[in-house]
């Protein structure tokens, strides 16, 4: 078949399924669902096939319960490719319906600051982990790296702050960081944020219950970057692990981001 045709076919497919898409998962989002088919339209133009099949396989899996298990395989699958649907990730990681004992083993907790432990690595593609928060814990206000962060939560409810980057200035203009927006998850919610986005800071507001939750960075990285809410300074901190495929880590320290 002559070229323009296969893509003239490969360009319907697309368009095809990111209607689906948008008419199944984002009627009520135009912004999300036109993201979605410039996504997809993506994938097309370079040849994506088998990405758009497993995409609308991860997006339809909503309502379908996976294990924990079943999660990480997807992931491996879906972080083969350099490439990373926001959606997909985010669909996968709805689907997961916690269940503690399957994640139990990796729930460790400090009784002075949330941990930070490791699930699986995913072959250097991304880390995915769990941290404990106690009663009353958070983290500082961070950024992540440059990398994609998604946050399910496994058990209790955390309350996300979101903050605009500080505006570069002399210390003598020191300014209180700018707020976004501040929205609690619950049990089995996800969300997700990038640098783009913007900064915020992670918080178990519960002093009766402790929080769990399950996070996946893409591309994984070991340092970021904290701020000071009332004046915008910055420092790089190193994000170390609390324990490591469930076995407590000698030289692990409880972590200044999330
Ligand atoms: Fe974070």
């Amino acid at each position: 078949m002559e070229a323009h045709k296969v893509e003239d076919i490969r360009q319907n497919i697309a368009e095809k399924m990111a209607k689906q898409m948008k008419c199944e998962k984002y009627a009520n989002d135009q912004r999300r669902a036109s993201r979605t088919i410039e996504d997809v339209k993506k994938y097309a133009e370079n040849g994506g096939q088998e990405d758009i099949c497993r995409i609308i396989k991860n997006l339809n899996l909503s309502k379908q319960q996976i294990t924990l298990k079943e999660l990480i395989e997807r992931l491996y699958e879906i972080f083969e490719n350099d490439r990373v649907n926001v959606e997909e990730v985010h669909a996968l990681m709805s689907a997961y319906q916690s269940n503690p004992a399957e994640w139990l083993k990796f729930a460790k907790f400090d009784r002075y600051k949330y941990t930070r432990n490791l699930v699986d690595a995913g072959n250097g593609k991304f880390n995915l982990m769990i941290l404990c928060w106690g009663e009353g814990q958070g983290s500082s206000i961070h950024d992540h790296a440059d990398a994609h962060c998604f946050m399910k939560m496994l058990t209790g409810s955390l309350c996300e702050t979101r903050y605009e980057w500080p505006e570069k200035k002399d210390d003598e203009d020191a300014n209180p960081m700018r707020e976004i927006s501040r929205s609690i998850l619950r049990t089995n919610e996800v969300c997700y944020i990038n640098d783009s986005i913007g900064l915020h800071r992670v918080e178990n507001l519960s002093y009766s219950d402790c929080a769990v939750s399950l996070h996946l960075y893409s591309p994984p990285f070991n340092s970021c970057t904290v701020f000071d809410a009332r004046t915008g300074r910055s420092s790089k901190v190193t994000a170390t692990f609390w324990s490591v495929y469930g076995e407590r880590k000698k030289d692990g320290n409880s972590n200044e981001s999330s």
